[in-house]
């Protein structure tokens, strides 16, 4: 039994939710769901992004204070997390008092390292990313390569970041944790970052009050990605309960776009090592949905999905399974309805949906309705040995699209067994009760395995098939041993779990 503390991004208020969003936090979700299964101690840590130039504009353009706007938006965050059925144990705001304390107290202690110094800034600014960019990064005529909108100049008085005094410290970290980034080509990227050496970073403002005050000079707002960065060690009691601290911070796990890596896994490191905490974060990093080629997202043309939309079409568990399963953790992938559709038929309405109710018809005619003890020897044992194993390991290595692959190995090879037996063209006796005895053994187990991506219906399905207690109490590996389905408790028929989707 381990500890497992994931978080996602801290999700800027100037937008509303959309799949691309959905995506990253249902990725934790469910890999947090797979370490509750396995009995460890999970924290599942999300919330809003608050403070910036950003999120300032977009009030003005809604005709909202700061906060009013942040408060709406955050609100709308929270809502769509609850609608999917997210767990999470926290939604941290960055405009909460408890976050600013933290923010104040760990820049403090960098600043009492001697980290933080005082200089001139001058530099191209990327009001989307909230970033400076070298002129060279830059495209077109001085457009952000992100955005694509024109880059602005600005000149500040800021206080620095001394990050190039960690470049031999980061490179140790890298040396020395070879999972510290995953997937590899991620970690190679954020290896050719340090690579090209690096340069002290802006870590104030003095053009906006939409912030956290420096608390040496109170003139200045720390630069928002400073202030956001820390929420993930506020929300576990950096500065007010080290105890807390100290529980979960070794077992961080950040989910995050490749966006956003070089703040994840160069600069937040660093900010750590100067505040003198002595353990790194894990990042995994993913790639974009795209919508015509492009990251869906706010700017430019593309349009955005709301999940609520697709919830609609697919309910939580069919959107759930259906976006984990089609895109890869890691790659960039092209969003699109028709495949999400096509997904919901095939693994839901076709396999898992299909399986649950015939085998519970099958058991009504020829079983009286009970549920027969699985076979010791089963076909099937075997086949759900190996599924488990690798089912395990790809949520092991954060591949929740690998790891739903192999769960529904099972599911399809059970709906194998049951074409080539045929137990519906049987007379009742043991010969039907073997087949079925079986089946439902397999779909006990991949029901557990299932629940990560979807879990209302899991527990559906776990009484359907007359199991005591609920999926979510189950422990792995203990719970994926072949032969404890019990028999003999009564299973129910009902109405299909995933009706099947046409295109409208
Ligand atoms: N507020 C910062 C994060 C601060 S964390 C200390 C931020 N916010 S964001 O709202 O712009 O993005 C949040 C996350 O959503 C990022 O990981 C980003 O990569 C992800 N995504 C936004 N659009 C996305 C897609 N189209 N596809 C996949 N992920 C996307 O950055």
């Amino acid at each position: 039994m381990g500890r497992y503390f994931g978080t996602t991004p801290i999700f800027y208020v100037n937008d509303a939710p959309h799949v691309g969003h959905a995506y990253n936090a249902l990725s934790v979700d469910a890999v947090c769901r797979w370490h509750r299964l396995l009995g460890d101690e999970v924290r599942f840590l999300t919330g809003t992004d608050e403070h910036g130039l950003k999120v300032m504009r977009s009030a003005q353009e809604a005709g909202r204070s700061p906060i009013e706007h942040a408060d709406h938006n955050s609100g709308r965050f929270r809502d769509a997390w609850a609608e999917m059925n997210l767990a999470n144990d926290d939604f941290i705001r960055t405009t909460e008092p408890r976050h600013h304390a933290a923010v104040q107290a760990m820049l403090q202690r960098a600043y009492d390292n001697g980290h933080i110094y005082q200089a001139t800034y001058s530099g191209w600014y990327c009001v989307g990313c909230e970033a400076y960019y070298a002129e060279d990064d830059l495209i077109d005529d001085h457009a952000c390569p992100i955005h694509k909108r024109p880059v602005e100049h600005m000149v500040e008085d800021n206080w620095f970041f001394r990050l190039s005094a960690f470049q031999k410290q980061l490179e140790d970290w890298f040396a020395a944790t070879p999972g510290n980034v995953t997937p590899d080509g991620f970690r190679n990227e954020a290896l050719g970052i340090l690579r090209q050496g690096l340069e002290d970073v802006s870590i104030s403002r003095s053009s906006i009050d939409w912030g956290i005050s420096v608390p040496w000079d109170p003139d200045h707002v720390f630069y928002v990605w400073y202030d956001a960065l820390i929420n993930y060690a506020t929300a576990v009691g950096y500065g007010t309960d080290q105890e807390q601290f100290d529980t979960w911070w070794p077992s961080v796990h950040h989910f995050v776009g490749k966006d956003i890596l070089r703040f994840h896994t160069i600069y937040w490191p660093a900010m750590l090592m100067a505040a003198d905490v002595e353990h790194l974060p894990t990042v995994h990093v993913h790639g974009f949905l795209l919508l015509g080629g492009e990251k869906m997202s706010k700017t430019g043309n593309v349009t955005k999905v709301a999940p609520s939309d697709l919830i609609a079409d697919f309910g939580v568990d069919g959107f759930r399974h259906a976006v984990l399963r089609d895109h890869p953790f890691g790659p960039d992938s092209e969003f699109s309805y028709e495949a999400l559709l096509s997904r919901y038929n095939v693994d839901l309405a076709n396999n898992y949906g299909n399986l649950v109710s015939r085998v519970a018809t099958v058991v009504a005619k020829k079983c009286n309705g009970i549920g027969p003890a699985p076979d010791p020897g089963s076909p099937l044992a075997a086949v759900v040995a190996t599924a488990f194993a690798e089912t395990a390991a790809a949520w092991e290595r954060t591949q929740p699209s690998v790891a739903l692959e192999a769960t529904w190995r099972i599911i399809r090879q059970t709906n194998e067994y049951l074409q080539e037996r045929e137990p519906w063209k049987m007379d009742a006796g043991p010969d039907v009760d073997a087949v079925m005895g079986d089946a439902l053994e397999a779909l006990r187990i991949a029901t557990v395995l299932a629940w990560p991506s979807i879990p209302e219906t899991a527990e559906l399905a776990w009484k359907r098939i007359g199991m005591p207690g609920t999926v979510a109490e189950q422990r792995l590996p203990a719970a994926a041993q072949w032969g404890l389905y019990p028999g003999g408790v009564t299973v129910e028929t009902g109405d299909p779990l995933f009706p099947r989707l046409k295109l409208t």
